[in-house]
């Protein structure tokens, strides 16, 4: 049977056109699933070595089927846009600081900003690896988002262009802080004068004096160079700096069922390695900031440190109505299994002391 010329060029324009979309479908069938996750500090920080962590965990337990796009240092979004842009879908993963959910309306998140909520790390990691924090994890979904996991950091050191040894110190200091009203309410408690500002900002801020001070924990102190501006750093570990792993939730309901529980492998085992690590490289950082010589390292006596408590104390009960009483209530409660714990090893000539 013999087709016409024309035929013949239309059904080879059609053959050329099927070929190409399948070739296209195949090529896209093995493209792998993007997950560009960004976050705002140096790479050489607990966090910013986490997120490596996971991209290689996630990448090999995938076979190379999802690749993660790391953007940090604030690359791709600052403090102000990142929360938007997870809810939009512009980017899957994020690791911001639990002072930083409060934005979302989820104020439950600014317990963790409450001065010497936390007495030792082991107390952090019970409310974070328990049910507290699965609970708290779980109210993200209302706000179109996954939280995976907590990573830790550490407690914060606090600095100014003088030394800050009694509350006194603070007086009309302007101080950096996240967007969180528990810690405007610490420092307005110590005298000081609260300024929120985007972690990106904050050096420029310390250089221009729209801010006299700030608080971090040195990791974050010393990533960002803080050391050139900051004369006076207090080791006074007075609060606690954390995150939570979150993930665009339609996008991680999305995944193929065996990728989720592959990247949910990764994640857990990226967890482990970031809370491992984080005491390690707070200490490095401090033995660094030291090196410099460009900032004095004050240590508290302990009638300073009790100072220091008299002048936070009232934050909590402040703050009862906005983070709710019952899961402060709760946090204490784990908190003082470990006080109790630490009483029973002590000679009963000593407790109390
Ligand atoms: C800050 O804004 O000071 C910190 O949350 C930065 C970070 O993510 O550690």
């Amino acid at each position: 049977m013999k087709f016409s010329p024309k035929f013949s060029v239309r059904f080879n324009a059609l053959l050329f056109a099927v070929a190409a979309v399948s070739l296209n479908l195949e090529a896209r069938a093995d493209a792998p699933i993007v997950i560009k996750f960004s976050h705002v500090v140096a790479s050489d920080t607990p966090k910013g070595k986490a997120a490596e962590r996971f991209k290689e965990l996630a990448e090999r337990a995938t076979k190379g089927r999802v690749k993660i796009e790391i953007y940090p240092n604030s690359q791709l979004y600052k403090d102000k846009d990142e929360l938007e842009a997870l809810q939009l879908g512009a980017v899957q993963m994020l690791a911001p600081s639990l002072a930083k959910f409060s934005p979302l309306g989820l104020r439950e998140f600014e317990v963790f900003d409450l001065p010497y909520i936390f007495p030792t790390k082991e107390v952090l990691y019970r409310i974070t690896e328990g049910p507290i924090g699965k609970e708290l994890l779980d109210k993200l979904q209302s706000k179109g988002i996954t939280g995976l996991a907590f990573w830790d950091n550490g407690f914060k050191v606090m600095s100014a262009n003088r030394p800050l040894r009694v509350p006194a110190d603070f007086k009309n200091q302007k101080m950096r802080i996240q967007p969180s009203k528990v810690l405007e309410a610490q420092m307005r408690a110590l005298g000081a004068i609260p300024q929120v500002l985007g972690f990106s900002e904050v050096y420029q801020a310390l250089q221009s004096g729209v801010v006299d001070g700030t608080e971090n924990p040195p990791s974050n102190f010393y990533t960002q160079k803080m050391y050139e501006l900051q004369p006076h750093l207090t080791v006074s570990n007075h609060g606690y700096l954390g995150y939570a792993v979150i993930v665009n939730r339609k996008f991680w309901e999305g995944l193929p069922g065996g990728i989720r529980v592959e990247l949910e492998g990764a994640m857990r085992e990226a967890t482990l390695y970031a809370n491992a690590i984080a005491q390690t490289e707070n200490d490095r950082a401090m033995e660094a900031i030291r090196k410099t010589g460009k900032t004095a390292v004050h240590q508290l006596s302990d009638k300073e440190k009790e100072a220091w408590r008299a002048a936070l104390a009232p934050v909590h009960r402040e703050m009862e109505a906005r983070i709710g009483r019952d899961l402060i209530a709760a946090v204490n409660r784990e908190a003082a299994r470990d006080v109790a714990k630490e009483a029973a090893k002590k000679p009963a000539a000593l407790i109390g002391r």
